[in-house]
């Protein structure tokens, strides 16, 4: 098949990760006889830096043109000072808005080969698969913002947020969707008992789902309760279907469940075409972690598990995308680490060695 496919690698350690990720699209395109298109773009900070926008109309028409679009990451030290005007999480954010990717999917689970990476029990972990499902362009990341000045008090700023019915309708489908191919159940976190927007988002899934998946389990929690559910009983959760911003930060908890924040892949979806597919956006969870950048040491999984999603969900790749995560499960089966993660019998490997450790050891001699 012909694909085109954007690439905005970003800032920090995103051009490390994406270029491993990048490899192992060409390593499928060449394996299976593809003809992938690879289109870069600026974001983030290092866009700032080059056109003074974080996310510049180039980008804006490049990525209009795409199948999908790969990202690593956006963000910096040097551009988060706190009177910037323009910051790169803006560009990020302008990106998901842009495309529409309104139902962000974030898997995690507990591998057998990294259980010693996570400060959790074993017995705790077993059987940890859950695949979260953020709602991803609305609520108070995309409210209105402002600060008030003057008065004797200082200032008082405000982050409105909102959700509409048919935005909480769109991505609970896709959650019931994916539990329907999954264990059929599914968790919706709000805070209903203080939030009325959460209430609204109570009412919504719970219609949807009784009307449109009348065969799944549906259950409702509250975020902070929820919070400590997730690392007391992990494995007792299937597909988790949230609001944003606690979205946002229950993947980030998540990641400890994996082992490693390095570890976890994310798929951005917006409407689903006659075909099934998705002009999706795909990038680890991990961000730019500035403190690492540039020393080649970068955990490249995310990345490459993001690529993977890429094949599934906007190429309709299904074998391809199981190679690569097979791939990437046999490199880590077999002790390749980057130094995120507890040494395995082997010392730390760089981002490269891992990534050739999927790409040229065990992806290319598995077909
Ligand atoms: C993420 C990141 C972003 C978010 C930031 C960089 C805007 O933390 O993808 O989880 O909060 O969505
Ligand atoms: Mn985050």
């Amino acid at each position: 098949m012909m694909a085109t496919i954007g690439v905005l690698a970003g800032d920090g350690v995103g051009p490390e990760v994406t270029r491993e990720a990048v490899r192992a699209l060409r390593a499928v395109a060449e394996q299976w006889g593809h003809a992938f298109d690879f289109r870069e773009g600026l974001i983030g900070g290092a866009a700032i830096d080059a056109t003074g926008s974080p996310f510049p109309d180039e980008t804006c028409a490049l990525v209009a043109e795409c199948d999908a679009v790969f990202l690593g990451a956006v963000g910096g030290p040097q551009w988060s000072n706190p009177a910037a005007s323009v910051r790169p999480e803006q560009g990020l954010l302008a990106l998901r808005g842009a495309m529409g990717t309104f139902a962000n999917l974030r898997p995690v689970r507990a591998r057998k080969s990294l259980l010693d990476a996570t400060p959790l029990k074993p017995s705790v972990l077993a059987g940890t698969d859950i695949m979260f499902v953020r709602e991803l362009t609305g609520g108070i990341y995309f409210g209105a913002k402002r600060v008030e000045h003057g008065g004797t008090d200082g200032e008082r700023a405000v982050d409105e947020c909102a959700y509409t019915t048919p935005e909480i309708e769109r991505v609970a489908r896709v959650a019931g969707a994916i539990a329907a191919s999954r264990g059929g159940r599914v968790t919706s976190v709000d805070k209903a008992n203080v939030l009325e927007t959460s209430r609204l988002w109570r009412r919504t899934v719970t219609r949807v789902m009784r009307d449109e998946f009348p065969a799944l389990t549906l259950e409702h929690a509250y975020v902070d309760s929820f919070a400590m559910q997730l690392i007391r009983t992990p494995s007792a959760f299937d597909v988790v279907v949230t609001e944003n911003l606690f979205g946002d930060i229950l993947t980030d908890e998540a990641a400890v469940l994996a082992g490693s924040l390095g570890l976890l892949p994310s798929a951005s979806l917006g409407a689903t075409s006659v075909d099934g597919r998705s002009r999706g956006l795909y990038e680890p969870v991990h961000g730019s972690a500035p403190d690492i950048a540039g020393r080649g040491i970068a955990n490249p999984v995310g990345a490459l598990l993001s690529a993977a999603m890429l094949l599934r969900h906007s190429l309709g790749l299904e074998e391809e995308a199981c190679a690569v995560e097979a791939a990437v499960d046999n490199a880590l089966d077999a002790g390749w680490r980057t130094p995120d993660l507890p040494a395995a019998g082997r010392a730390a490997c760089t981002t490269g060695e891992f990534g050739d450790a999927v790409v040229l050891r065990a992806f290319t001699p598995a077909r």
